[in-house]
């Protein structure tokens, strides 16, 4: 889509700060002085069986957008995919799922639009406010920073394992429960810091993610391979062969984009669902956020600008 959307005209307007151009986390737009819209949307095919979990998955993972870009969710609309003759009552456990998170964050849901469809898809568009001079955007990363990340990687492997019948159930609930954990406490966490850069590690994996924020900020993001943490069991499946197609993809898309390589760059490159917030923060701000979030840890810094926007340190192959 965004090769699409580089083709489209742009019509100017001031009031738009954050549009598609820097594959930010959502769109912002601001309203006053004081006030702007967060705006953002999301869906996906079903990722785990229990429809209830799905719907707090998809509704924690569409949140996510607005509370990296340093916004408070108001108000989410359902999108859903569904088929004429299926089971209502799965429906209604997917929809209160959803519905249960949506207001564990404050937030109220008001509407939505359903199609039908053979194939089940579900997630919201989620309207948020922030404060105009406090965007946390991809763009504000600077030399010197510490990269925090608020959850540990490797939801794309577990959710393959457990479709191959190859995950035990402990980590299976692992990386549900990790899934299903709002960005609002790790958000919170941030309040009164001076954030840098932030976004939230989804599709395109840890490395996607932070090649975004190096090319948007204009500098390299130097990734501690040794640092970063991995669900339980996460190394075990990968090393099984448990890999999404998602991340073959991201490699060939984002690899030259990253200098050195590791092994465990299945899981660095793993498509996330849900996943925590990157965050760039000066190096006593980075210690107080790892102070204030139990889950939270260091995963690297920020250097001048090198060859490529990322680059991995530790555990090379
Ligand atoms: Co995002
Ligand atoms: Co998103
Ligand atoms: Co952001």
């Amino acid at each position: 889509m965004d090769h699409v959307l580089s083709r489209l005209p742009r019509w100017r307007d001031d009031n738009v700060l954050v549009g598609f151009e820097t594959s930010d986390d959502a769109g912002v737009y601001k309203l006053t002085e004081e006030c702007a819209l967060v705006q953002t949307v999301d869906f996906f095919t079903p990722i785990v069986d229990d429809p209830h979990a799905f719907g707090g998955i998809a509704a924690a993972n569409a949140l996510s957008d607005v509370y990296a870009m340093g916004g408070r969710p108001l108000t989410a609309m359902a999108v859903l995919a569904y088929p004429a003759s299926g089971d209502l009552e799965v429906l209604e456990k997917l929809m209160r799922g959803g519905a249960e998170k949506i207001h564990e964050a404050g937030c109220s849901l008001v509407g939505g639009h359903s199609i039908n469809e053979e194939d089940v898809k579900f997630g919201y568009s989620v309207t948020g406010t922030v404060h105009p001079g406090k965007v946390w955007t991809n763009a504000g990363a600077r030399v010197g920073d510490v990269l925090v990340l608020t959850k540990a990687l490797g939801t794309g492997v577990i959710g393959t394992a457990v479709k191959r019948g190859m995950a035990e159930e402990a980590d299976a609930r692992a990386a549900e429960e990790s899934m299903l954990q709002l960005n609002k406490g790790a958000a919170e966490a941030m309040a009164g810091l001076e954030v840098h850069g932030c976004t939230d590690v989804t599709g395109f994996g840890l490395l996607g993610h932070a090649r975004e924020m190096g090319l948007a900020s204009g500098v390299t993001l130097e990734i501690d391979v040794e640092a970063v943490r991995f669900l339980p069991g996460a190394e075990r499946y990968a090393a099984m062969g448990a890999v999404p197609g998602g991340t073959r993809n991201n490699q060939e898309f984002i690899g030259e984009c990253v200098e050195g390589r590791s092994a465990v760059d299945d899981l660095l490159y793993d498509p996330q669902t849900s996943g925590g917030l990157l965050a760039a923060l000066g190096k006593h701000d980075a210690a107080v956020l790892v102070e204030r979030c139990g889950s939270a840890f260091v995963v690297g810094s920020v250097v001048e600008k090198g060859r490529r926007p990322v680059r991995l340190e530790g555990r090379k192959r």
